[in-house]
């Protein structure tokens, strides 16, 4: 397609999907809506389908994307699996857990899928959309957030449309993602410890403590920060909303667009009722509408550090960075 023409948006329906999976069998970009965030689709195994989502991203090619699957299964066939790392699979998936495991040497993936690095990073969506997909098309499929590098994520169908309108072949619209952040990441390395060592690459709505305690006895390890960029998605500036952002703020000041959370009004709010899950739900879509306000600035109320509060504020750091 060219830059020019609209991206159509149609109706999850079976149609749709079937639709959508023909259009991936191709070679083309699909947005998917998952329950974390929607996703830039691609086939897995494609150099040229995958080198089509760098391109439409705007993405560093440094920067490796998360394969989904549909099944234990057909992960195993992507990469080796260690025991800690089948029961934690087994554990959180389908879901919002994204697992970075060692890449086989033979795996049917594109090279640029992990950016040059030993390792895949690989999760089962708990969507149905997501989950039909992948089961009409037979082939697992990667898929960073579908918006433009360094834009807010999308949660919605328009919000994919903002940034990727032109660029893509096609949006699947199946309503707002229920989670509204993007999946947990998590590293385990083995040197030398036994049950091996847990690295969070990324917060998210899978709580990576209390997973760590459902299978071990006692607080997690983390492995010491090495300097090294592990998740180059991580870059501080990320989620950039394009106007300078204060956290903490318990009233607007001139000029700014203000975010509240429970008894913190606002102009718009996370969560009125102070629920950390609805917060995270609508975090994007409040950013989107403080982006597109009127005022220059934005201001965020408080929110605990607490459960998934820990992934909210790693995202609104990340926006004020
Ligand atoms: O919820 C999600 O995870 C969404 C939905 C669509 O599944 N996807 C998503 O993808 O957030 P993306 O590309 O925006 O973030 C992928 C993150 C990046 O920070 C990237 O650096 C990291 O995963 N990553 C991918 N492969 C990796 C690997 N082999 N080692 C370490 N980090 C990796
Ligand atoms: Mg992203």
């Amino acid at each position: 397609m060219s830059d020019k023409d609209a991206t159509e948006t149609i109706d999850a329906t079976a149609a749709g999907i079937a639709r959508a999976a023909e259009i991936l069998r191709a070679g083309g970009l699909v947005a998917v809506p998952t329950e974390t965030v929607y996703g830039l689709a691609a086939r897995a195994d494609s150099d040229a389908a995958v080198e089509r989502i760098y391109e439409a991203k705007g993405r560093p090619s440094f920067n490796p994307l998360i394969v989904h699957v549909g099944s234990i299964e057909q992960a195993r066939e992507l990469a080796h699996f260690s025991e800690i790392e089948e029961a934690v699979a087994g554990a959180a998936w389908p879901g919002a857990l994204t697992l970075v495991v060692r890449r086989r040497a033979d795996a049917p993936l594109a090279a640029a899928v992990s950016a040059g690095l030993e390792t895949v990073a690989l999760r089962q969506p708990d969507h149905p959309v997501m989950q039909a997909l992948i089961e009409a098309c037979g082939f697992p499929l990667a898929a960073p957030s579908a918006n433009r590098s360094n834009a807010i994520s999308p949660t919605t169908a328009a919000h994919v449309i903002e940034t990727l309108d032109g660029r893509i072949d096609l949006v699947l619209d199946g309503g707002p993602s229920g989670k509204g952040l993007e999946s947990s990441i998590l590293a385990i390395r083995h040197d030398g410890a036994q049950k091996g060592v847990w690295e969070e690459l990324r917060p998210g709505p899978v709580d990576l403590d209390m997973l760590h305690q459902h299978f071990f006895d006692g607080p997690m390890e983390r492995s010491a920060a090495s300097g090294k960029i592990e998740a180059p998605g991580q870059l501080a500036r990320h989620y950039s909303p394009g106007k300078p952002v204060r956290l903490n703020a318990h009233q607007a000041a001139q000029g700014e667009f203000l975010i509240g959370f429970g008894s913190i009004g606002g102009d718009c709010s996370l969560s009125p009722a102070g629920d950390l899950g609805q917060a995270a739900a609508r975090l994007y879509s409040s950013l989107h509408e403080a982006a597109h306000s009127g005022c220059p600035r934005i201001a965020v109320a408080p929110v605990p550090e607490e459960g998934i509060g820990k992934a909210i504020n790693d995202r609104l750091r990340r926006a004020a960075a």
